[in-house]
């Protein structure tokens, strides 16, 4: 079936191209020709850099973004203590065990909002050394408060939405994020979150190092499976409030400050640069190699298992049994997995197998597939797993282990246990 773009409303201009130059101006004229911090902007508007990587990075690693707005972002108030969440557990300690482990669906709360609605579930690492990651799941079901925005110095946020419709407006432009499609929030864009279709659900990704870029092209080549142009990024769109009290919000270190200001952050007449960018449709992965001279060994891929035909002769079809000096943590957007038979890996749910946490087909699965006969099978449309893979060991939080009540027990038992040998030593 042929991949379709998803229909964007109006009010969603995009521009395609993942990590190309761009350049949006909500006003005619408001980008300055030849210079990017001429000594008066166009239309009296004020030159703001935003850099994405140290300013000596190579220029095919450089990644940076001029704004052009009605006021800069340093005027706010100094940053307080962001007091008001109770529910929240940034940088919670993490407890680093080796079990194989796996979530029921996750619980949708009606009452919170984005900021109060993240729960970080797994991770390793540290802000602070630009080093690691965080796994988050969100849940909400209202709007972020008005006139509030956040934004995070720890990293870069890559959104899996599962469940609910995401309006969020940033910086440079609205970006809407429905099931099946991801988002990149980069590291210090303030952005705001509203729910237009009611509650909300999914996984984060944050990348406390680097940027997320394409995977390289591989033995399939230039005709590879996740293009620049399946990448969406939003175009200028502004507001001109200087007389409301604004909240900003910034994670930092894991811990939430904020700071008020008098206008909105959302001024940004005009922009220009590789900076920002919302993968809003996209067929496969989004991957950060660690250090070049590990080409393929990431911090973190973000893999996806979308429909597809099974057509391999001879060949046990699932995941084979395996143990990986990679952790794997899995969600499920919607439908089935193919690698497990029984009902204990459903939507919105989401299992971790760490380094070298052993792992593969259930007893079932395994019966299954070495039985079935191998006709082409087609994964059918409504089925998405996705896999958050890292070099790291990822510890999981008291959350994770025990608040939110959804870890299964009995995950390695009933999925196991039930092997049995199948060895005959020849006559
Ligand atoms: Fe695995």
């Amino acid at each position: 079936m042929p991949v379709t773009k998803f229909e964007t409303p109006e009010k969603y201009k995009y521009l395609n191209g993942f990590a190309s130059f761009h350049e949006s101006e909500a006003i005619e004229g408001a980008l300055p020709i030849g210079a990017n911090s001429p000594q008066k902007a166009p239309f009296g508007l004020y030159t703001e850099k935003l850099s994405g990587t140290a300013f000596t990075a190579p220029r095919h690693e450089n990644l940076q973004s001029w704004l052009y707005r009605v006021l800069p972002s340093a005027a706010h108030s100094s940053f307080e203590p962001f007091t008001d969440v109770t529910t929240g557990n940034f940088g919670a300690k993490l407890n680093h065990i080796p079990n194989q482990l796996r979530w029921d669906p996750f619980d949708i709360d009606k009452e919170v909002d984005w900021i109060r609605g993240l729960k970080l579930a797994a991770g390793a690492g540290d802000p602070t050394m630009k080093s690691g990651l965080g796994i988050y799941i969100y849940a909400a079901g209202r709007d972020m408060d008005a006139n509030t925005a956040m934004y995070s110095s720890d990293g870069e946020m890559l959104i899996v939405g599962q469940h609910g419709v995401l309006d969020i407006q940033t910086e440079l432009g609205n970006i809407l994020v429905r099931p099946n499609e991801i988002a990149v929030l980069p590291r210090g864009i303030k952005y705001r979150v509203t729910l237009p279709a009611g509650p909300v659900r999914g996984y984060i990704l944050e990348l406390y190092q680097g940027n997320f870029i394409l995977p390289e092209l591989g033995p399939i080549g230039s005709n590879c499976l996740a293009n620049p142009r399946d990448f969406q990024i939003p175009q200028a769109k502004f507001d001109e409030d200087t007389s409301t009290t604004w909240s900003i919000v910034n994670k930092y270190n894991n811990e939430l400050f904020v700071a008020k200001q008098g206008h909105t952050p959302f001024d940004v007449v005009a922009w220009h640069g590789k900076h920002p960018k919302d993968i809003n449709y996209s067929i496969l992965i989004a991957k950060h190699s660690f250090v070049h001279q590990y080409s393929g060994t990431a911090i973190a891929d973000f893999v996806i298992f979308p429909p597809r035909w099974l057509v391999q002769e001879d060949t046990f079809r699932p995941p084979w049994y395996h143990r990986n000096t990679m952790s794997e943590f899995m969600g499920l957007v919607c439908g089935e997995y193919d690698a497990k038979a029984g009902k204990g890996f459903q939507a919105a749910g989401a299992s971790l197998h760490n380094v070298m946490t052993s792992h593969g087909p259930d007893a079932a699965t395994f019966e299954k597939a070495s039985n079935a006969e191998l006709k082409p099978h087609k994964v059918v449309d409504g089925n998405m797993a996705f896999m958050f893979e890292s070099c790291l060991f990822l510890g999981v939080t008291e959350w994770g282990l025990k608040t939110c009540q959804k870890i299964q027990p009995e995950y390695n038992q009933e999925s196991w246990s039930d092997l049995r040998p199948h060895f005959k030593r020849p006559e």
